[in-house]
């Protein structure tokens, strides 16, 4: 098995217990709101009471009718909560997406082409080195050589160029098209 593949049957593995215990604390939330419920309902619902009486009735109205304005005050602060969440959400999406969609990396692959093909990619298919190009090319090699060497470290395609030629080849190769 290669290494490659034990880590994609790893991360596998992984997320499959990462869903395992995410069902697990997605029933405990739900036993638990459950069990909430059902202790707010005993608790703001007792039984009614029977009224006897005309005086009765008009009590139990009149608590019932406090109840409700009580409930409905609740009612209306938990909206608020929940509009204020729920902004808080979206405004978290866009954030997600700004940070995903500026970081998308792009896709570099290693360039494999030979310095003329290079060339003729950069100068056009019918490159003639001209001689001001050339006499650039060898200032360049001048300077490469007194300053930092990573200078030419820079992008993949240049070090494909000297790997493949390396500097005296390069050379060679634009005083025999001369
Ligand atoms: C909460 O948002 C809903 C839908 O956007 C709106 O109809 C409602 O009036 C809002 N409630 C409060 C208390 O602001």
């Amino acid at each position: 098995m290669s290494e490659k593949k034990l880590s994609s049957c790893r991360k596998h593995h992984l997320k499959s217990l990462i869903l395992a215990i995410a069902k697990g604390l997605l029933e405990e939330e739900e036993r638990k709101r459950k069990e909430e419920r059902k202790r707010y309902m005993a608790e703001s619902c007792p039984p009614l009471p029977l009224p006897r009486s005309m005086h009765e009735l008009q009590e139990l109205c009149r608590e019932i009718h406090h109840k409700i304005d009580v409930i409905d005050e609740e009612r209306y602060n938990l909206e608020i909560k929940v509009n204020k969440t729920n902004k808080e959400i979206d405004d978290l999406k866009i954030k997600v997406q700004d940070l995903t969609g500026r970081f998308k990396k792009p896709v570099l692959r290693k360039v494999r082409m030979s310095a003329d093909a290079m060339l003729k990619a950069l100068l056009g298919s019918k490159h003639t080195v001209n001689l001001e190009l050339r006499a650039h090319l060898k200032q360049v090699k001048k300077d490469a050589k007194e300053e930092d060497k990573e200078l030419w470290d820079i992008g993949d395609w240049r070090k494909n160029i000297e790997d493949k030629s390396g500097m005296d080849g390069r050379k060679k190769m634009f005083e025999a098209e001369a």
